[in-house]
């Protein structure tokens, strides 16, 4: 890469907050933030510090709010808490303890409400079931999950006692699973008969049955009852939910655990082959989704809240159980998919459920609009007041659809740009303050102090494009990649010494609005989701018939990104028939969201005199496009042609 990236993205419509909005909002003027941001920035001990003795139960108070140089900072040491009793047992000594925590419903039009008072029940008996299964305080919990309250109560039981969890995504293979297991070293595995997805079942038992042979760590297994499916039962090793909680003492005291006692483990994909055991820790990240959760959403007790997210993501953890529950809000939680039983199933539930603040993905917007407008006007809207997205960059006519369609004109718009490694929102505008440019997730939150930079480190100027970085730690970054330290600096501090490096590009205009280009790494970002060049490459070399492959993305309508595989066969160039094994192989290594969108056989890739594949190459090759650039380091020139020949398939 050159010093500069250049964007080609020019937007210069600009939407202020609406003056009701803002009159009403918890952060309101402009000064109001400048003065925060400073402070965060200038004194990052004393505002955090404040914010954490005001905003979060302390069993034990912190000594000091912030201690040593990132990567290595620690926060708020000395003191004790637990985020199960953060987001429960404060809120029943208020009038909340009859307020609706989690509002469920299942694809299948089931509803389950618990309030903060039931939930904290639910979530003190499965602590005693965990302990009583012999957790303790420092194992480590693997949840294969449905969108089921069992998730949510789950997570919250390990925190109660102190279990690490570590969610894994439903979508994933066996595999995955037992890759997970392992690194993590896993001593139980908490999963579902099954999930529905579109009507279908899908069967997370028997996923997580074949997935055992290759987890040795794990000793039990405790299944939810969800679909009723046929499921195999190994004897002292599978238990059902509901019958371990039979007779359980509902009453469990909070351990009180040290303020960096590792709250999850969530894996996600790197550069490289192997995913990344992304560390949080209990009150750093507990404060920082509490706050951005206040600060981004503008929440007020009356609302309910929709994050569309799948739990076994970040934006799940932090944004429909963490981050609302500690605010003592209302979280709905659905369990499938949008277009299930028909294309107007989220507005129906904005509907029924009159929700006021609605989150969800770019990749699921431009669904909607493919969908077409006479879904949601079906539907009554009007309780909407605030919309956001997640995930990807967000094309700003997606944008505007969301704005006009789904937003009535009304709703501010946060897009909040953040990682699995960040915990929380890091940029992303204030509803009642930042006037909002469509594709823009705008100005860093209080205490995210951002910089764009080159390859060498040098700052660039305004709408320069470079790579995106953090020059101050924050209280809910990753503490470390689990069993990898070495890997948690290389990857993110070595790039840039003295600064966090988020593996994106990106520019900052002249008003110091942030405009997020995208990845600049082998990493995809698939439907919002990521997923490395190497775990699909990896995946396609195992299958017997195949002996190398490169992977790359292109633009894909709905997904953002496609997945599209170059694929050198062992012997000569297969029939297309071959081309479906190739995808089904992919996608039963490492799940269905790593399904290809294209597989090209080839007899050569084309590469470097040293043998480096020449990505770049194939990328315009993937996006139908003329190679632009320098091919003068090409090995073979004949390769380019053959592979242009090759259908998409
Ligand atoms: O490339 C950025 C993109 O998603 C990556 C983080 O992915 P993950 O850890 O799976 O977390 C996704 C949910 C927080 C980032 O490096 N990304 C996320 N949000 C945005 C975004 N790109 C542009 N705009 C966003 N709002």
């Amino acid at each position: 890469m050159s010093n500069a990236i250049e964007s080609v993205l020019h937007e210069n419509r600009s939407f202020p907050p609406p003056e009701e909005f803002s009159a009403n909002a918890l952060i309101s003027s402009e000064e109001q933030y400048l003065q925060m941001w400073t402070r965060a920035k200038d004194e990052p001990a004393a505002f955090w510090g404040d914010l954490a003795q005001s905003e979060l139960d302390w069993f034990h108070p912190f000594d000091e709010a912030m201690q040593g140089e990132m990567p290595e900072t620690k926060w708020f040491t000395g003191g004790k808490i637990n985020a199960s009793y953060q987001c429960l047992d404060r809120h029943l000594k208020t009038w909340r303890k009859n307020k609706a925590a989690i509002i469920w419903e299942g694809e299948d039009g089931a509803q389950r409400t618990f309030t903060y008072q039931e939930l904290h029940r639910e979530v003190c008996k499965f602590a005693n079931v965990l302990k009583k299964l012999g957790v303790e305080a420092g194992d480590r919990i693997t949840l294969y999950m449905p969108m089921v309250p069992e998730l949510a109560i789950a997570m919250l039981a390990c925190a109660r006692i102190g279990a690490t969890h570590s969610i894994i995504f439903g979508g994933f293979s066996a595999d995955a699973i037992s890759d997970r297991n392992n690194d993590a070293q896993s001593k139980l595995v908490i999963t579902a008969d099954g999930g529905w997805r579109r009507g279908k079942e899908v069967p997370l038992k028997a996923n997580v049955d074949a997935s055992m042979e290759k987890s040795p760590s794990v000793e039990k297994v405790v299944v939810v009852r969800r679909t009723g499916a046929d499921v195999s039962m190994a004897p002292d090793r599978d238990y059902w939910w509901h019958e371990l909680m039979e007779g359980v003492d509902a009453d469990c005291p909070a351990a009180q655990l040290d303020s960096e006692h590792p709250l999850f483990i969530l894996y996600t994909s790197g550069s490289t082959g192997k995913p990344k055991g992304v560390l949080h820790t209990t009150a750093g990240y507990m404060l920082g989704v509490t706050m951005t959760t206040r600060w981004v959403f503008d929440l007020k007790d009356e609302d309910t809240y929709w994050c569309t997210a799948d739990i076994g993501w970040i934006t799940g953890h932090s944004y429909i159980v963490y981050g609302p529950l500690s605010n003592g809000a209302t979280t709905l939680m659905y369990e499938g998919a949008p277009n299930w039983p028909d294309e107007g199933r989220f507005w129906n539930i904005v509907e029924k459920y009159a929700v006021n603040i609605f989150y969800t993905a770019p990749t699921a917007i431009r669904a909607f609009i493919k969908w077409g407008d006479e879904w949601p006007a079906k539907y009554d809207l009007s309780s909407l007041r605030l919309l956001g997205t997640v995930g990807e960059p967000i094309n700003p006519e997606a944008w505007m659809w969301y704005h006009r369609t789904i937003g009535g004109e009304r709703c501010p718009i946060v897009d909040t740009w953040w990682q699995t490694e960040t915990g929380g929102i890091m940029i992303s505008p204030l509803p009642g303050v930042t006037a909002t440019k469509p594709g823009s997730c705008t100005r860093p939150l209080p205490g995210v102090v951002p910089a764009i930079v080159t390859e060498e480190g040098e700052e660039l100027e305004a709408n320069q494009g470079g790579l995106l970085v953090m020059t101050q730690p924050w209280p809910h970054m990753l503490r470390t990649l689990y069993g990898d330290h070495d890997r948690f600096l290389e990857t993110y501090f070595s790039k840039i010494p003295g600064c966090y490096f988020a593996g994106d590009g990106a520019r900052r205009d002249k008003d110091g609005y942030y405009w997020v280009m995208g990845r600049v790494d082998d990493v995809l970002n698939v439907s919002g989701h990521r997923l490395s060049t190497m775990e699909v490459e990896s995946a396609l070399v195992s299958h017997d018939a195949i002996a190398e492959a490169a992977v790359v993305g292109f633009p894909h309508e709905l997904k953002g990104e496609g997945i599209c595989c170059f694929v050198i066969p062992k012997g000569d160039i297969p029939p297309d028939e071959m081309k479906e094994e190739v995808k089904q192989h992919v996608r039963q290594q490492i799940g269905a969201i790593a399904t290809p969108d294209q597989i090209r056989f080839t007899n050569a890739l084309p590469k470097t005199r040293s043998g480096k594949i020449m990505r770049r190459l194939l990328r315009d090759i993937a996006a139908g496009k003329e190679s632009a650039g320098d091919t003068t380091t090409l090995e073979d020139y004949t390769v380019l042609a053959k592979l242009r020949e090759q259908d998409e398939g």
